[in-house]
C-alpha cells in the first residue's frame, strides 16, 4: 500500500483569462520510505503539485478535480479543521526559500515549541528540550535554540527549517528546492542531512529540485513535470540511463553518470506554453524535435514502457 497515491490531480488557479491549468492531471504513488523526485523547467507545477498534496493552495488556486490518498484516506474532502491536524503532524513541508519563511522577530527554539504545542499536549518545558533536540538532529548544536535567524548562515536556516517541518515527527516530508541558493559545501551537508534524516525518523518524501545531481543521490524515483503534466516517471537509474520521453531526454539526457560531475537540467531552446489555454495536443509538441501531426491535436496517454511511465506518440 503506498503512503501516498495521487489520482488525476487537478489544480487551476482560476484567473480572469480563464484557468490556468498548473498541475493537470497528474498521478503518482510513493511508497513508505521513498523518496520521491519531481523535476523540470522553472513554472511546470512542481510547487503547485506539493502545496497541493499538503493544502496550502492560496486562493485562486483550487483543487479541482482527482485524489490525494495519505494512508489510505483521500484528504482532498478534508475541512481546513482536519488538515491543520496532518499538517506538521503527519505531512510536513520544507517550502522554497524556506529561509525567508523563519520569523525574524522570533528565536529559532520558540518556532519550533510553536509547532510542537500546536499538535502535542506536552509542557512547555518538554516542548523546549524536544527543540534543542531537533537542533542537534539537523547538525546545530541545541544551544543556539534561543539565536535569532539573522544570526545563522543560509545553511543553518535551511536546517532550522527542517528541523521544524520534522518537530512533531511527520510521516512525509515535501522538500521544494532545499538545496537551491546554497553553496555546492552546504548543499551537500544539508543532502548527507536529509538522507540521515530519512533513516532516522523512518520518513518518505518528495524532492523538487532542478539540480539533476541532488536527485540522483537522493531520490529512488523520479517524475519529470512538463507544463503541468507528468511527462515521465520511473525509478531514478533507469530514468537517468534510459529517458523515453523526448523532454526527459533532453533535461537528462546529457547527465554524465549517477555520481557524475555536479549538471544542471539542460536548457531546451524555446519556452514552456501558457497555462491558460494550453495547446490542446501534446504540449511539449511546439518544442519537440520528433513531433509528429497528431501531437498537435492529439493529447498523449500515459503507457508503461521498459518499467516507466510515459505520455509520447513516439511510444504509444
Ligand atoms: N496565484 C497564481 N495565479 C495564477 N497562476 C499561478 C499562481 N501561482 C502559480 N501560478 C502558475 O502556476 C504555474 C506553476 O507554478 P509553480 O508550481 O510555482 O512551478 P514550479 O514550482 O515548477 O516552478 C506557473 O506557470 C505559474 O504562473
Ligand atoms: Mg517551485
Amino acid at each position: 500500500m503506498p503512503l501516498l497515491e495521487v489520482n488525476n490531480l487537478k489544480l487551476h488557479f482560476i484567473t480572469r483569462q480563464g484557468p490556468a491549468q498548473a498541475v493537470d492531471g497528474v498521478s503518482f504513488k510513493i511508497e513508505e520510505n521513498e523518496t520521491f523526485g519531481l523535476i523540470g523547467e522553472s513554472g511546470c507545477g512542481k510547487t503547485t503539485t506539493a502545496l497541493g498534496i499538503i493544502r496550502l493552495i492560496k486562493s485562486p488556486g483550487r483543487i479541482v478535480e482527482g485524489s490525494i490518498y495519505f494512508d489510505n484516506r483521500d484528504i482532498v474532502p478534508l475541512s481546513e479543521e482536519e488538515m491543520r491536524l496532518l499538517r506538521g503532524q503527519e505531512i510536513a513541508i520544507v517550502r522554497q526559500e524556506a529561509q525567508n519563511a523563519l520569523n525574524p522577530v522570533m528565536n529559532i527554539g520558540k518556532q519550533i515549541i510553536e509547532v510542537i504545542l500546536q499538535h502535542e499536549n506536552v509542557s512547555r518545558e518538554t516542548a523546549w528540550a524536544r527543540a534543542r533536540n531537533q537542533l542537534d538532529l539537523v547538525g546545530i548544536n541545541g544551544n543556539r535554540v534561543k539565536s535569532y535567524p539573522h544570526e545563522f548562515s543560509g545553511g543553518m536556516k535551511q536546517r532550522a527549517m527542517v528541523a521544524i517541518a520534522t518537530a512533531c515527527n511527520p510521516k512525509f516530508l515535501i522538500l521544494d528546492e532545499p538545496t537551491t541558493g546554497l553553496d555546492v559545501i552546504v548543499q551537500r551537508q544539508l543532502l548527507a542531512l536529509i538522507n540521515n534524516l530519512k533513516k532516522e525518523l523512518n520518513l518518505t518524501s518528495i524532492l523538487i529540485s532542478h539540480d539533476l545531481s541532488v536527485v540522483a543521490e537522493t531520490c529512488d524515483k523520479v517524475a519529470v513535470m512538463y507544463a503541468g503534466k507528468i511527462v515521465e516517471q520511473g525509478d531514478t537509474v533507469s530514468m537517468y540511463q534510459n529517458p523515453l520521453h523526448p523532454y526527459s531526454q533532453a533535461l537528462i539526457g546529457a547527465f554524465p553518470h549517477l555520481k557524475g560531475e555536479k549538471k544542471k537540467l539542460k536548457s531546451i531552446p524555446g519556452a514552456p506554453p501558457r497555462l491558460i489555454m494550453p495547446p490542446e495536443g501534446c504540449r511539449f509538441e511546439p518544442r519537440c524535435e520528433h513531433a509528429m501531426e497528431k501531437c498537435k491535436t492529439i493529447d498523449p496517454a500515459v503507457i508503461e514502457k521498459d518499467g516507466h511511465r510515459v505520455a509520447c506518440h513516439l511510444i504509444d
